[in-house]
Order: structure tokens, then C-alpha cells, then sequence
């Protein structure tokens, strides 16, 4: 019988990110969440979220963990894994109201980063948000020693993995008809950052 997958952070983070979901997605249904990871978020907040539906995703290696997470729980309103990287992913445009993903950003290389953005601008409805959790830079500037640290130690293991810039993101939100229309500190000076789809949809 496999483990099921824990990670310590995931549960630390959850409630302050479950904060600004509970505002955020007041009116918002169908969410996809890109990188699910080992599937404690999508629990936690889809037991909380009790009007959201709740599609989990990741690379297929994660699945039998997500799934293990999901069965346990037993939640009407979460969704077994799509099989979904973000760099080859086909998924039907405007069929969410929401993307959410968490610390994907730095693991993701500035290609994928760029795939993901393309993406969410596809699947997300018009007035759709993408919500996107992790440590983030500002203006080229880390917000924290840690974060630089964190930094050099992704980039020392990948060079193309690193703690993206905020207001590179914002390029590429623009670029996919998404503007960033609120920004979370939360604690372990990481942050929530939204961007809203427009009206007239970019294809
Ligand atoms: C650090 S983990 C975060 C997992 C979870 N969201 C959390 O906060 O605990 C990074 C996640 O990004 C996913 N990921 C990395 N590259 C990806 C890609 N190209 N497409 C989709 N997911 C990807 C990994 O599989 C992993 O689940």
C-alpha cells in the first residue's frame, strides 16, 4: 500500500491561503488547480469551499497520491487529477471560473511559466481569476535574506528553476487578457497574487 504523500508547509500554508480563497471566490464555482502536488490543498479547501468544484492536476506521477488524498476524504466537490503539463496541455477554453496554483512558479522554468500564463488566459472565463501562492520578487528585489537564499539554492539545483519576478508575471498576465487586481502578503513572507481575466476574452 503506498505512503500517503505529506508536506509540512502545505498544512502550515493552508489556512492563510484558505483566507483569501474564502474572498476572493465568493461567486466563483468551477476551479482548476494546476500542480496539486501531494492533494492536501484541494482537500482543505474544497471541504471549506463547500460551493466550489474543485479539479485537481498534476504530472501523472502525482496522481496516486492526489487520488489516495481524495478518496479519503470522500468530499462530493473535488475531481479526480487531469493529467496536465502545463507546457503540452489541451484543456477546453473558458471552462473555469478560477485557476488556483501554489508554488509552482519557481519550480516551473520561465518557459513553462510562460505555458502556464498561456493557459490560464485560455481556460479561464471572462472575469475568471488565476491565483497563484508562493514567494514572489518585486521590481528585481527579493522581499527577504531567506527568499535570496531560497533563490540561490533552486538555481545552484537547476539554473532554470527560481523565485520569479511579480512584475514579469504581470507582463505575461497582460499578454493572456489577465490583470493583476490584488496581492496577499502572507506569512512566510510569501504572497497570493490575483489577476482577473477581461471581458473581451484574448485568444
Ligand atoms: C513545490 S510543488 C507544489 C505542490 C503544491 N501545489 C503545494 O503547494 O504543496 C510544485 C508542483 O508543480 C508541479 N509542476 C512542475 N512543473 C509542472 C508543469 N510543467 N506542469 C504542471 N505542473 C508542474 C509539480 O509536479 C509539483 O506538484
Amino acid at each position: 500500500m503506498p505512503e500517503k504523500p505529506y508536506a509540512e508547509y502545505a498544512q502550515r500554508n493552508a489556512l492563510p491561503i484558505l483566507e483569501v480563497l474564502r474572498h476572493e471566490l465568493r461567486g466563483h464555482t468551477e476551479v482548476l488547480e494546476i500542480g496539486s502536488g501531494t492533494g492536501q490543498h484541494a482537500i482543505r479547501f474544497a471541504a471549506d469551499l463547500v460551493h466550489v468544484q474543485w479539479q485537481t492536476s498534476d504530472v501523472d506521477e502525482n496522481h496516486e497520491g492526489i487520488s489516495f488524498w481524495i478518496a479519503e476524504a470522500g468530499l462530493p466537490n473535488v475531481r479526480q487529477p487531469l493529467s496536465l503539463d502545463v507546457t503540452t496541455a489541451e484543456v477546453s477554453d473558458a471552462s473555469y471560473d478560477a485557476v488556483y496554483s501554489s508554488n509552482t512558479a519557481h519550480i516551473m522554468s520561465p518557459g513553462a511559466v510562460k505555458a502556464m500564463f498561456r493557459l490560464v488566459g485560455r481556460v479561464l472565463r471572462p472575469d475568471g481569476l488565476f491565483i497563484l501562492y508562493g514567494p514572489f520578487r518585486r521590481a528585481g528585489r527579493f522581499n527577504t535574506q531567506s527568499n535570496a537564499d531560497f533563490d540561490a539554492d533552486l538555481r545552484s539545483r537547476d539554473p532554470s528553476m527560481g523565485i520569479r519576478d511579480l512584475d514579469v508575471l504581470d507582463i505575461l498576465g497582460i499578454e493572456n487578457g489577465l490583470r493583476r487586481v490584488n496581492l496577499y502578503a502572507v506569512p512566510s513572507n510569501n504572497f497570493v497574487a490575483i489577476w482577473q481575466k477581461s471581458q473581451a476574452s484574448v485568444q
